[in-house]
Parts: C-alpha cells; structure tokens; sequence
C-alpha cells in the first residue's frame, strides 16, 4: 500500500528511474510450453525489485504474428494467448505496483501486421473504409528520399501487392504496412488504443519508431512538424486522462532531431539518447571519454521535467546511424569483426560479449549511464552479462531465453530444450554454467551482485541524481569521466577510468566542498577534496561516486577486483 501511495505522489517518476527492458517471450515460461509468457514475468518481480527495478519496459505484449518480435500486431486491444490474457496482464500490473515497480508498454504506431483486419480489408477493396488508413500508389515511387531502414531485408519501401492492386508503403518489413497519419480516424483510433491500455494501468509508453509517421514529397520523411503535432495530442490526452504517466521516444535521429521530441516539456518527457550510445562503446575503446563530452555538451539540459533515457543496449542491433562513416568503421573493427555480427550495418550483439565478457568494463558502463541526469534503460540479461547467439537470423541472437539458472533450458522453461522459443546460449564463459541467476547469486562479486549494490546506490541517492544543476567537469584530455551532480544541499561527483590501465590527476569543482570522502561500496577512497580541488586516482575501468554533503559521505567507488557488492 505503501509503496503504491508513493507511486501515485510523484509525478516526474521516470526522471530517476531504472528502467528494465522485458521481452516477455523470452524472459521466464510459467506453464511449460517453452514460450516466456506475462505470469511468468509476474512471477519474477522479487527478482527485478531486489535488483533495483523501478520501472518495466514490457516488449509488445499484443496478438501477432511475429514476423518482427510482435512490432507488426494484428490486434491491439488483446494480449496474444501465447503469452496470456489481460487477466493476467492486470495482475502483473497490480503485483508490479504492488511492489511500487511501474509498467509501460510499447506503442507501435507507425504501421500494423499485415494480418490486421484493417489491412485485410483496406487491400480487399477501393471502397473500403480502411483503405485510406494505409498508403498505397500505383507506382511504387513517391517518397523516393525516404531511406529504407531494414536495408540487409528490404530493397524499397514500396511492395506491390496483388490483391490491392496497387504497391503499398512500409517503412520497416514489408508485412508491416504503415498506416496514414494524415488520416483522422487513424490518429483517433491511436488515441483510443493509449486510452485502453493506460485505463488498465500501464504507467506510460516507450513509442516506437515515432519519427516515420508523417510522409511529405520531397523531404526524407522523418520527424516532419505533424509527428510532433500527433504526439503532443497524445501527451495531452495523458495528462488530462492519466496523470503521472509517461511516454519515452524511440527516435534514432540526430542531436538536433532527437532533442525536439521534448517538445516545450509538452511532448516526450523521455527521449532515448540514441546520439550517445554508440560514442559511450567508442569512447571505452578509444580509451578516452572526450567524445562523451562533446555529446552532452550539445544535449543538456533539457527542459523542466524532461529526461534523457540512456541505454547502453536493446533488443535491435546497436545501431550505427548516428555516428559518422568514418566512425562506423573504427566502430566495427573494435567490435564488430565477426561478418557475422554485422546487420543494416549496425551490430548485433549483446553488451557483455561487445565487451568480452569483462565485469568491470560492463559495470563502468552501466555506472555511467546511471550517473548522467535521466533514466537508464537496461537490457534483461545484461545485469548477468548473458551472451549471444551469432547463429540466428537477424536481432534473434540478442534475444534468447533469460539465463536463471544452470541447465540445459537455464531454468527458463520446463519444455524440452527443442521446444524454447529460442536456443539457449552456449558459448563458454556465457553459457548457464558461468551466467545465470542462481550461479551468480551463489558468488562473492559476481557481476549480477556488484550490479545490485550499483543500483542500490543509485536508488538510495535519486534526491541529487534528479538534479537538473548537472556541470559536466571538463577534464582536458585525461582518460577520467567526471560528473558533479549538484543536488539540494549535497553534491555527487562521479568519476570513471577509460583508460585501460590506471589513471591519477586533479580536477577544479566548480565549488568548494568538505574534504576527504568516505568509501562505502568497497576499497580505497578513490579521491580526496581540498577546497574545490579533488586529487583522484583510479584503477583500470574503476569508477567512484562520493558524495559531498555538510557531513562527510561518500558513495564509494567500484574496483575490478575489490569484491564490491557483498
Ligand atoms: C523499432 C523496434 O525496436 C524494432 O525492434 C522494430 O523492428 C522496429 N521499430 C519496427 O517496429
Ligand atoms: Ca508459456
């Protein structure tokens, strides 16, 4: 009760949230058919609360097809009966707020399964009423400047279709027909989709795709003035309708598109950052977080009750889109040189293998994200560092069963092996055996226990992590990431080793604090205060957060080797 009073008292929650991204078919099989299903993420909410959890990111939930992870839905008033009913997703919601752990879903408005009634019909007849719904034409080649984004999959955005007689448009697989924004029963029946699942408890939405709605001639469809004029309707809808719910931009653009979709705090209250993202691996390979710099310099702040969302990895490839060409190389030769591993260019991987499996190098990066002001998102599987598996088609290696325990199913499900929803990885050093649950539960320092004490630490200090006076210390060309986070009345300053080897210096607060902080996680203080001066020195891939209050108390810092987190 208590916990669900205080859901409802703050409404800037995702400001300070950890988010955990869930795809339900692969997180935990309650009733054997070797399909991960919504009672079986209900059953593992003690899990995600110990680990930290604030908020669940629940991957389309709706009946589908599955043709694209259930991005192309067929129904969007229904759960699909292989993962439950809404029965069921009433009940995680209410057992999730029960522990005061909110829930959004994933608003897919951009197209629909072609399996959809509403395609069904729009293609079976000019006279239909859902044939303006969708986009058709009988050429195939407007919108020519519209890149196609599944470009290993997909030559055109245009796919003739012959029981329509006419091509129709599709901005991602071509069972996935976009759907006609300029149209107002459209917009109307998006409205009325965020009505019901909102008025079923659903605490926001992470919106996918959301820059592709509008198409113009002549321009390359993306982010036009209409997207943000239809998500602004949507926000206003949830303020007056649902207070304290949440939308979260899924837009892959550039700084200057991506910072838009805060609107004037009247659209996105969170934004994936999908600008940073790929400069955070860069910067760890380059051994040097300068880059991380520039980013942040060019998108902070952001407005009043706004939020970044920062992610260090998904369910899709970890897309190269928003780092130059030349980039996209040294990206590739420092993570990608497996052919295998490469998809639209991008890279499909999962963090612990893009990092070798190396615990303090996830962590240090997991540290950061959750260092910066904003949310983190964090992918199921990465707080174990599960691996992947190159062998499956397209992002499916990204996307095996949740690692719970050693196994030939890790614990994941009571069906035969053959019947999962995917195979289980099996690369040693990522295998059940080394990453799951119960085995890293059962060790002293274990990546997933040393990610529990980071959270905790991050939950237990949100009053100045949700502090908007951020002031990025600029550290020249040293390999330390530092952070100070002004809060009200303390301050937190966050420092993080990028160099592959240990790194001493000083650095100028922008005020004066009290000397010497207190280690609290584990080993040495990493850093003492004289005046605004902070003499440091860390460890390779360490990181420290001390706190500067009027009393003395530091956060403490992360050592590779320290055994933190017991
Ligand atoms: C982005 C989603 O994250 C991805 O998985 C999906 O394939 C596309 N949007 C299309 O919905
Ligand atoms: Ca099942």
């Amino acid at each position: 009760m208590a916990a669900l009073l205080n859901l409802l008292r703050k409404p800037d929650w995702y400001r300070t949230t950890v988010f955990y991204e869930v795809p339900v078919r692969s997180f935990f099989d309650s009733n054997g058919d070797g399909i991960g299903d919504l009672p079986g993420v209900t059953s593992k909410l003690d899990y995600l609360k110990e680990l930290g959890v604030g908020a669940l990111w629940l991957l389309p939930i709706y009946p589908s097809p599955w043709r694209d992870e259930g991005y192309d839905i067929s129904n969007h008033y229904a759960v699909h009966p292989l993962l439950g009913t809404l029965e069921d997703f009433d009940r995680l919601v209410a057992r999730a707020h029960d522990r005061g752990i909110r829930v959004i879903g994933d608003l897919v408005t951009n197209h629909v399964s072609m399996d959809h009634p509403w395609f069904q019909q729009a293609r079976a007849s000019r006279a239909s009423p859902y044939r303006p719904w969708f986009l058709w034409s009988d050429t195939g080649k407007e919108f020519s400047r519209a890149r196609v984004i599944f470009k290993d999959f997909e030559k055109s955005n245009w796919t003739w279709d012959e029981t329509a007689g006419q091509f129709y448009f599709h901005r991602f697989y071509e069972t996935q027909p976009d759907l006609n924004y300029d149209h107002p029963e459209v917009r109307a029946e998006m409205l009325k989709v965020v009505r019901f699942w909102l008025g079923r408890g659903l605490d926001g939405f992470r919106c996918d795709a959301v820059p592709y709605l509008i198409k113009r001639e002549g321009t390359n469809c993306q982010s036009l003035p209409e997207v943000h004029r239809f998500f602004q309707e949507v926000r206003a809808v949830m303020d007056a309708e649902f207070p304290g719910t949440a939308l979260v931009a899924e837009a892959n653009q550039t700084i200057a598109e991506t910072v838009q979709y805060f609107g004037a705090s009247n659209e996105f209250q969170m934004v994936m950052h999908f600008p940073l993202m790929p400069n955070l691996y860069l910067a760890l390979a380059e051994g040097s977080p300068q880059r991380i710099r520039h980013v942040l310099q060019s998108t902070l702040p952001v407005p009043r009750e706004c939020a970044w969302a920062y992610f260090l990895r998904n369910h899709d490839e970890l897309t190269l889109e928003q780092v130059s060409e030349d980039e996209r190389a040294r990206f590739r030769g420092f993570y990608g040189r497996d052919p295998r591993a490469i998809v639209n260019g991008s890279i499909r991987r999962r963090l612990a293998a893009l990092l070798g499996g190396d615990d303090p190098s996830i962590l240090m990066m997991t540290a950061v994200i959750l260092g910066l002001p904003g949310s983190a998102f964090l992918y199921y599987g990465d707080e174990i560092g599960m691996g992947d598996r190159l062998v499956l088609p397209d992002r499916d290696g990204v996307r095996t069963p949740m690692q719970w325990e050693d196994g030939p199913t890790a614990g994941f499900s009571t069906a035969p092996p053959e019947r999962l929803v995917r195979p289980i990885v099996t690369d040693p050093g990522f295998a059940p055996a080394a990453r799951s649950v119960a085995v890293e539960e059962a060790q002293p320092g274990s990546l997933l226990r040393r990610m529990r004490s980071l959270l905790r630490v991050y939950n237990e200090n949100t009053a100045v992590l949700s502090s908007y006076r951020f002031l990025p210390v600029d550290l020249g060309e040293s390999p330390v990431l530092a952070f100070w986070r002004p809060g009200p009345g303390e301050q937190i300053l966050c420092l993080y080793n990028f160099a592959t080897g240990p790194a001493s210096g000083t650095l100028t607060l922008p005020e004066a604090v009290d000397p010497t902080p207190i280690e609290v996680l584990a080993g040495e203080p990493s850093c003492e205060a004289l005046g605004s001066e902070v003499r440091f020195h860390l460890g390779r891939r360490e990181f420290s957060w001390s706190r500067f209050p009027a009393q003395i108390v530091s956060l403490g810092s992360v050592a590779p080797s320290a055994g933190a987190g017991r």
